[in-house]
Protein backbone atom coordinates (compact mmCIF):
# COMPACT_ATOMS: atom_id res chain seq x y z
CA UNK A 1 0.00 0.00 0.00
CA UNK A 2 1.12 3.64 -0.40
CA UNK A 3 0.00 6.65 1.17
CA UNK A 4 -1.22 8.48 -2.12
CA UNK A 5 -4.68 9.14 -2.44
CA UNK A 6 -4.63 7.47 -5.76
CA UNK A 7 -2.54 5.59 -7.95
CA UNK A 8 -0.64 7.02 -10.98
CA UNK A 9 -1.64 5.92 -13.89
CA UNK A 10 1.25 5.77 -16.99
CA UNK A 11 0.79 5.90 -20.58
CA UNK A 12 2.65 3.41 -22.44
CA UNK A 13 5.01 5.52 -24.51
CA UNK A 14 8.84 6.17 -22.95
CA UNK A 15 8.60 8.39 -20.45
CA UNK A 16 5.62 6.34 -18.59
CA UNK A 17 7.65 3.12 -19.43
CA UNK A 18 10.78 4.29 -17.64
CA UNK A 19 8.66 5.80 -14.75
CA UNK A 20 7.27 1.89 -14.18
CA UNK A 21 10.84 0.43 -14.36
CA UNK A 22 11.93 2.83 -11.81
CA UNK A 23 9.36 2.46 -9.68
CA UNK A 24 9.73 -1.69 -9.59
CA UNK A 25 13.32 -1.12 -9.36
CA UNK A 26 12.63 1.41 -6.30
CA UNK A 27 10.25 -1.68 -4.48
CA UNK A 28 7.39 -0.11 -5.74
CA UNK A 29 4.11 -1.57 -6.71
CA UNK A 30 3.63 -1.10 -10.66
CA UNK A 31 0.27 -2.52 -12.08
CA UNK A 32 1.07 -3.49 -16.13
CA UNK A 33 -0.41 -5.21 -19.12
CA UNK A 34 0.33 -8.65 -20.21
CA UNK A 35 -1.49 -10.56 -22.64
CA UNK A 36 -3.57 -12.54 -20.56
CA UNK A 37 -4.77 -9.83 -17.75
CA UNK A 38 -2.86 -7.20 -16.41
CA UNK A 39 -0.64 -8.44 -13.27
CA UNK A 40 0.27 -6.26 -9.99
CA UNK A 41 4.21 -6.17 -10.80
CA UNK A 42 6.98 -5.92 -7.82
CA UNK A 43 10.66 -6.57 -7.56
CA UNK A 44 10.72 -10.37 -7.27
CA UNK A 45 13.72 -10.04 -5.56
CA UNK A 46 12.61 -7.86 -3.01
CA UNK A 47 10.97 -9.58 -0.16
CA UNK A 48 9.54 -6.00 1.42
CA UNK A 49 8.42 -5.26 -2.46
CA UNK A 50 6.49 -8.87 -2.76
CA UNK A 51 4.86 -7.97 0.67
CA UNK A 52 2.91 -4.91 -1.23
CA UNK A 53 2.06 -7.27 -3.33
CA UNK A 54 0.26 -9.44 -1.38
CA UNK A 55 -1.01 -6.31 1.29
CA UNK A 56 -2.47 -4.72 -1.42
CA UNK A 57 -4.26 -8.04 -3.22
CA UNK A 58 -5.15 -8.80 0.48
CA UNK A 59 -4.03 -12.26 -0.87
CA UNK A 60 -2.91 -15.35 1.44
CA UNK A 61 0.90 -15.34 1.81
CA UNK A 62 0.77 -19.18 1.05
CA UNK A 63 -0.44 -18.74 -2.54
CA UNK A 64 3.19 -18.25 -4.41
CA UNK A 65 3.46 -16.00 -7.89
CA UNK A 66 4.61 -15.96 -10.88
CA UNK A 67 7.76 -14.36 -12.00
CA UNK A 68 7.75 -12.45 -15.24
CA UNK A 69 11.09 -12.37 -17.20
CA UNK A 70 12.30 -10.74 -20.05
CA UNK A 71 12.94 -13.28 -22.64
CA UNK A 72 13.21 -17.71 -22.13
CA UNK A 73 17.19 -17.21 -21.20
CA UNK A 74 16.56 -14.87 -18.24
CA UNK A 75 13.54 -17.47 -16.99
CA UNK A 76 16.32 -20.62 -17.96
CA UNK A 77 18.68 -19.04 -15.38
CA UNK A 78 15.99 -19.11 -12.59
CA UNK A 79 14.85 -22.71 -12.83
CA UNK A 80 16.19 -26.69 -13.75
CA UNK A 81 14.52 -27.07 -16.90
CA UNK A 82 13.84 -31.07 -18.06
CA UNK A 83 13.51 -31.81 -21.49
CA UNK A 84 9.55 -31.27 -21.65
CA UNK A 85 10.06 -27.83 -19.97
CA UNK A 86 12.56 -27.04 -22.55
CA UNK A 87 9.82 -28.10 -25.28
CA UNK A 88 7.49 -26.25 -23.99
CA UNK A 89 9.32 -22.97 -23.02
CA UNK A 90 11.12 -23.14 -26.79
CA UNK A 91 6.91 -23.71 -28.32
CA UNK A 92 5.42 -21.21 -26.35
CA UNK A 93 7.61 -18.91 -25.08
CA UNK A 94 6.99 -15.71 -25.47
CA UNK A 95 2.75 -16.37 -24.50
CA UNK A 96 0.36 -17.25 -22.23
CA UNK A 97 2.09 -20.69 -20.45
CA UNK A 98 3.46 -20.27 -16.76
CA UNK A 99 5.93 -22.87 -16.22
CA UNK A 100 6.77 -24.19 -12.28
CA UNK A 101 10.01 -26.18 -12.94
CA UNK A 102 12.66 -26.71 -9.41
CA UNK A 103 14.29 -23.30 -8.64
CA UNK A 104 17.40 -23.51 -9.60
CA UNK A 105 21.28 -22.41 -7.86
CA UNK A 106 21.21 -19.43 -9.32
CA UNK A 107 17.06 -18.32 -8.46
CA UNK A 108 16.51 -14.65 -7.33
CA UNK A 109 13.08 -15.04 -6.92
CA UNK A 110 12.96 -14.22 -3.09
CA UNK A 111 11.23 -17.19 -0.30
CA UNK A 112 8.39 -14.94 0.23
CA UNK A 113 7.59 -14.70 -3.80
CA UNK A 114 7.64 -18.14 -3.77
CA UNK A 115 5.77 -19.24 -0.71
CA UNK A 116 8.53 -20.96 0.40
CA UNK A 117 8.62 -24.06 -2.11
CA UNK A 118 11.38 -25.83 -3.48
CA UNK A 119 10.01 -24.73 -7.28
CA UNK A 120 9.49 -21.23 -9.19
CA UNK A 121 7.14 -20.53 -11.37
CA UNK A 122 8.41 -18.48 -14.28
CA UNK A 123 6.62 -17.14 -17.55
CA UNK A 124 7.98 -14.52 -20.39
CA UNK A 125 4.53 -12.63 -21.23
CA UNK A 126 3.78 -12.13 -24.94
CA UNK A 127 3.05 -8.72 -25.15
CA UNK A 128 6.02 -6.37 -26.28
CA UNK A 129 5.40 -3.36 -23.68
CA UNK A 130 5.30 -5.93 -21.00
CA UNK A 131 9.06 -7.68 -22.11
CA UNK A 132 9.81 -3.74 -23.01
CA UNK A 133 9.49 -3.02 -19.41
CA UNK A 134 11.02 -6.19 -17.88
CA UNK A 135 14.00 -5.95 -20.11
CA UNK A 136 14.54 -2.67 -18.35
CA UNK A 137 14.12 -3.87 -14.92
CA UNK A 138 16.60 -6.61 -15.31
CA UNK A 139 15.14 -8.60 -12.38
CA UNK A 140 12.49 -10.57 -12.55
CA UNK A 141 9.08 -9.38 -11.79
CA UNK A 142 6.31 -10.81 -9.26
CA UNK A 143 2.78 -10.34 -10.60
CA UNK A 144 -0.35 -12.36 -9.76
CA UNK A 145 -3.87 -10.43 -11.17
CA UNK A 146 -3.49 -6.79 -10.52
CA UNK A 147 -7.23 -7.39 -8.45
CA UNK A 148 -8.30 -7.90 -4.83
CA UNK A 149 -7.61 -11.48 -3.80
CA UNK A 150 -10.51 -13.38 -4.95
CA UNK A 151 -11.85 -10.79 -6.99
CA UNK A 152 -12.48 -10.88 -11.59
CA UNK A 153 -9.09 -10.67 -13.36
CA UNK A 154 -8.52 -7.27 -14.56
CA UNK A 155 -8.54 -6.69 -18.77
CA UNK A 156 -8.02 -3.33 -19.05
CA UNK A 157 -6.32 -0.52 -16.47
CA UNK A 158 -9.64 0.88 -15.46
CA UNK A 159 -10.58 -2.87 -13.73
CA UNK A 160 -6.97 -2.48 -11.68
CA UNK A 161 -7.65 1.08 -10.97
CA UNK A 162 -11.50 -0.04 -9.72
CA UNK A 163 -10.10 -3.19 -7.19
CA UNK A 164 -6.62 -1.08 -6.42
CA UNK A 165 -6.15 2.63 -6.62
CA UNK A 166 -4.67 4.13 -4.03
CA UNK A 167 -3.31 0.72 -2.63
CA UNK A 168 -0.64 0.25 -5.74
CA UNK A 169 2.16 2.64 -6.57
CA UNK A 170 1.04 3.28 -10.39
CA UNK A 171 -0.88 1.53 -13.15
CA UNK A 172 0.43 1.53 -16.90
CA UNK A 173 -2.20 1.66 -19.36
CA UNK A 174 -1.62 -0.35 -22.11
CA UNK A 175 -5.18 -0.62 -23.38
CA UNK A 176 -7.25 -4.25 -23.29
CA UNK A 177 -5.35 -7.62 -22.67
CA UNK A 178 -6.66 -9.35 -26.04
CA UNK A 179 -6.58 -13.20 -24.25
CA UNK A 180 -8.23 -12.63 -21.33
CA UNK A 181 -8.01 -15.50 -19.36
CA UNK A 182 -4.62 -16.03 -17.41
CA UNK A 183 -1.50 -17.76 -18.57
CA UNK A 184 -1.77 -21.80 -18.50
CA UNK A 185 0.36 -23.22 -15.50
CA UNK A 186 2.17 -26.30 -16.17
CA UNK A 187 4.80 -28.56 -13.77
CA UNK A 188 7.49 -30.06 -14.65
CA UNK A 189 9.21 -30.90 -11.13
CA UNK A 190 10.38 -34.45 -12.56
CA UNK A 191 8.12 -37.49 -13.81
CA UNK A 192 5.30 -36.49 -16.24
CA UNK A 193 4.34 -32.23 -16.30
CA UNK A 194 1.04 -31.91 -15.28
CA UNK A 195 -1.31 -29.31 -15.74
CA UNK A 196 -2.25 -27.16 -12.86
CA UNK A 197 -4.78 -24.59 -14.12
CA UNK A 198 -5.88 -23.88 -17.86
CA UNK A 199 -5.34 -21.06 -19.42
CA UNK A 200 -4.61 -19.19 -22.65
CA UNK A 201 -2.62 -21.95 -24.75
CA UNK A 202 -5.23 -25.40 -24.91
CA UNK A 203 -4.51 -28.66 -23.29
CA UNK A 204 -4.62 -29.81 -27.39
CA UNK A 205 -1.94 -27.20 -28.14
CA UNK A 206 0.41 -28.58 -25.39
CA UNK A 207 -0.40 -32.29 -25.83
CA UNK A 208 0.49 -31.89 -29.72
CA UNK A 209 4.19 -30.30 -28.51
CA UNK A 210 4.58 -32.50 -25.58
CA UNK A 211 3.62 -35.96 -27.76
CA UNK A 212 1.47 -37.23 -24.97
CA UNK A 213 -1.77 -36.93 -22.83
CA UNK A 214 -1.25 -34.47 -19.71
CA UNK A 215 -2.27 -35.08 -16.30
CA UNK A 216 -4.22 -33.01 -14.19
CA UNK A 217 -5.60 -30.44 -13.12
CA UNK A 218 -6.03 -32.12 -9.69
CA UNK A 219 -10.23 -31.15 -8.54
CA UNK A 220 -10.17 -27.82 -7.33
CA UNK A 221 -7.80 -26.87 -9.64
CA UNK A 222 -5.34 -24.70 -7.43
CA UNK A 223 -1.77 -24.91 -8.24
CA UNK A 224 -1.05 -25.68 -4.29
CA UNK A 225 -2.56 -27.23 -1.89
CA UNK A 226 -4.70 -25.46 0.61
CA UNK A 227 -7.87 -25.78 2.61
CA UNK A 228 -11.03 -26.86 0.67
CA UNK A 229 -12.85 -24.23 -0.10
CA UNK A 230 -9.91 -21.33 0.56
CA UNK A 231 -9.35 -20.89 -3.46
CA UNK A 232 -11.87 -23.04 -4.70
CA UNK A 233 -14.14 -20.20 -4.59
CA UNK A 234 -12.07 -17.45 -7.11
CA UNK A 235 -12.79 -14.65 -9.83
CA UNK A 236 -15.95 -14.35 -8.24
CA UNK A 237 -18.42 -11.09 -8.73
CA UNK A 238 -20.32 -10.48 -5.86
CA UNK A 239 -23.41 -11.83 -7.62
CA UNK A 240 -24.32 -15.06 -7.30
CA UNK A 241 -23.30 -17.39 -10.36
CA UNK A 242 -25.87 -19.81 -11.82
CA UNK A 243 -23.95 -22.11 -14.26
CA UNK A 244 -25.16 -23.50 -17.30
CA UNK A 245 -28.33 -21.66 -17.50
CA UNK A 246 -31.08 -22.97 -20.21
CA UNK A 247 -33.19 -20.64 -19.08
CA UNK A 248 -33.71 -17.36 -17.24
CA UNK A 249 -35.70 -15.87 -14.32
CA UNK A 250 -36.95 -12.51 -15.09
CA UNK A 251 -34.55 -10.93 -12.52
CA UNK A 252 -31.35 -12.65 -13.58
CA UNK A 253 -28.65 -10.85 -15.68
CA UNK A 254 -27.29 -12.87 -18.11
CA UNK A 255 -24.05 -14.16 -19.74
CA UNK A 256 -25.04 -15.35 -23.35
CA UNK A 257 -23.00 -17.91 -25.56
CA UNK A 258 -23.77 -18.34 -29.23
CA UNK A 259 -27.58 -19.84 -29.59
CA UNK A 260 -29.24 -18.87 -26.16
CA UNK A 261 -32.30 -17.35 -26.17
CA UNK A 262 -33.07 -13.76 -26.04
CA UNK A 263 -34.82 -12.63 -22.52
CA UNK A 264 -35.63 -9.00 -23.73
CA UNK A 265 -36.57 -8.73 -20.05
CA UNK A 266 -33.26 -8.95 -18.13
CA UNK A 267 -31.42 -6.45 -15.86
CA UNK A 268 -28.29 -6.63 -18.33
CA UNK A 269 -26.90 -9.22 -20.51
CA UNK A 270 -23.46 -10.13 -22.50
CA UNK A 271 -22.97 -12.17 -25.03
CA UNK A 272 -19.35 -13.49 -24.84
CA UNK A 273 -19.17 -14.16 -28.56
CA UNK A 274 -22.26 -14.19 -30.66
CA UNK A 275 -20.82 -16.31 -33.53
CA UNK A 276 -19.43 -19.07 -30.95
CA UNK A 277 -15.52 -18.38 -30.90
CA UNK A 278 -14.42 -19.07 -28.00
CA UNK A 279 -11.11 -17.05 -28.49
CA UNK A 280 -13.43 -13.98 -28.25
CA UNK A 281 -15.57 -15.64 -25.19
CA UNK A 282 -12.63 -15.75 -23.17
CA UNK A 283 -11.49 -12.24 -24.19
CA UNK A 284 -14.48 -11.10 -23.21
CA UNK A 285 -14.79 -12.81 -20.13
CA UNK A 286 -13.69 -10.40 -17.27
CA UNK A 287 -15.25 -7.78 -18.54
CA UNK A 288 -18.65 -9.17 -18.82
CA UNK A 289 -18.69 -10.42 -15.24
CA UNK A 290 -17.67 -7.08 -13.85
CA UNK A 291 -20.51 -5.46 -16.54
CA UNK A 292 -22.97 -7.71 -14.81
CA UNK A 293 -22.15 -6.90 -12.20
CA UNK A 294 -22.35 -3.55 -11.94
CA UNK A 295 -26.15 -4.27 -12.81
CA UNK A 296 -26.99 -4.89 -9.28
CA UNK A 297 -28.67 -7.76 -10.35
CA UNK A 298 -28.92 -10.59 -7.48
CA UNK A 299 -27.79 -13.69 -10.18
CA UNK A 300 -25.86 -14.00 -13.22
CA UNK A 301 -27.54 -16.92 -14.67
CA UNK A 302 -24.64 -18.34 -17.31
CA UNK A 303 -25.31 -20.34 -20.62
CA UNK A 304 -23.55 -23.69 -21.05
CA UNK A 305 -19.86 -23.58 -22.51
CA UNK A 306 -18.10 -25.93 -24.43
CA UNK A 307 -15.72 -27.82 -22.99
CA UNK A 308 -13.31 -27.79 -25.58
CA UNK A 309 -10.26 -25.32 -26.72
CA UNK A 310 -10.31 -22.19 -24.31
CA UNK A 311 -13.35 -23.45 -23.39
CA UNK A 312 -11.21 -26.01 -20.67
CA UNK A 313 -10.26 -22.22 -19.23
CA UNK A 314 -13.61 -20.22 -19.60
CA UNK A 315 -15.13 -22.84 -17.51
CA UNK A 316 -12.71 -23.12 -15.09
CA UNK A 317 -13.15 -19.54 -13.94
CA UNK A 318 -16.69 -19.70 -14.25
CA UNK A 319 -16.92 -22.70 -11.68
CA UNK A 320 -14.81 -20.83 -9.44
CA UNK A 321 -17.12 -17.51 -9.82
CA UNK A 322 -20.00 -19.87 -9.18
CA UNK A 323 -18.52 -22.15 -6.14
CA UNK A 324 -19.71 -21.30 -2.94
CA UNK A 325 -18.30 -18.64 -0.72
O1 LIG B 1 -1.70 -14.80 -16.87
C1 LIG B 1 -1.22 -14.89 -15.74
O2 LIG B 1 -0.70 -15.94 -15.32
C2 LIG B 1 -1.28 -13.67 -14.84
C3 LIG B 1 -0.41 -12.59 -15.49
C4 LIG B 1 -0.33 -11.34 -14.68
O3 LIG B 1 0.88 -13.11 -15.75
N1 LIG B 1 -0.83 -13.96 -13.51
C5 LIG B 1 -1.56 -14.74 -12.67
O4 LIG B 1 -1.00 -14.90 -11.43
O5 LIG B 1 -2.61 -15.27 -12.98
P1 LIG B 1 -1.79 -15.49 -10.19
O6 LIG B 1 -0.96 -15.19 -9.01
O7 LIG B 1 -3.19 -14.99 -10.17
O8 LIG B 1 -1.77 -17.03 -10.43
C6 LIG B 1 -0.57 -17.76 -10.25
C7 LIG B 1 -0.86 -19.24 -10.17
C8 LIG B 1 -1.56 -19.58 -8.88
O9 LIG B 1 -2.53 -20.59 -9.16
C9 LIG B 1 -0.41 -20.12 -8.03
O10 LIG B 1 -0.87 -21.00 -7.04
C10 LIG B 1 0.44 -20.82 -9.09
O11 LIG B 1 0.37 -19.96 -10.21
N2 LIG B 1 1.85 -20.99 -8.67
C11 LIG B 1 2.79 -20.03 -8.53
N3 LIG B 1 3.94 -20.57 -8.10
C12 LIG B 1 3.75 -21.89 -7.98
C13 LIG B 1 4.55 -22.98 -7.56
N4 LIG B 1 5.83 -22.84 -7.19
N5 LIG B 1 4.01 -24.22 -7.55
C14 LIG B 1 2.73 -24.39 -7.93
N6 LIG B 1 1.91 -23.39 -8.33
C15 LIG B 1 2.41 -22.16 -8.35
MG1 LIG C 1 -5.33 -14.24 -9.92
Amino acid sequence: MNDRRSSLRLLPDAAGLAEAARLLSDGRTVAFPTETVYGLGADACDPAAVARIYAAKERPRFNPLIAHLADADAARMQGVFDADASRLAAAFWPGPLTLVVPAGRGCTVCDLARAGLASVALRVPGNGLARDLLARVGRPVAAPSANRSGRVSPTCAAHVLADLDGRIDAVLDGGTAPVGVESTVVACLGGPPRLLRPGGITRADLERVLGRALAGPEAGGEAVPVGPGLLASHYAPRARVRLDAVTVEPDEAVLRFARMPESPGAPAAFDLSPTGDLAEAAANLFSALRHLDASGAATIAVAPIPPDGLGEAINDRLRRAAAPR
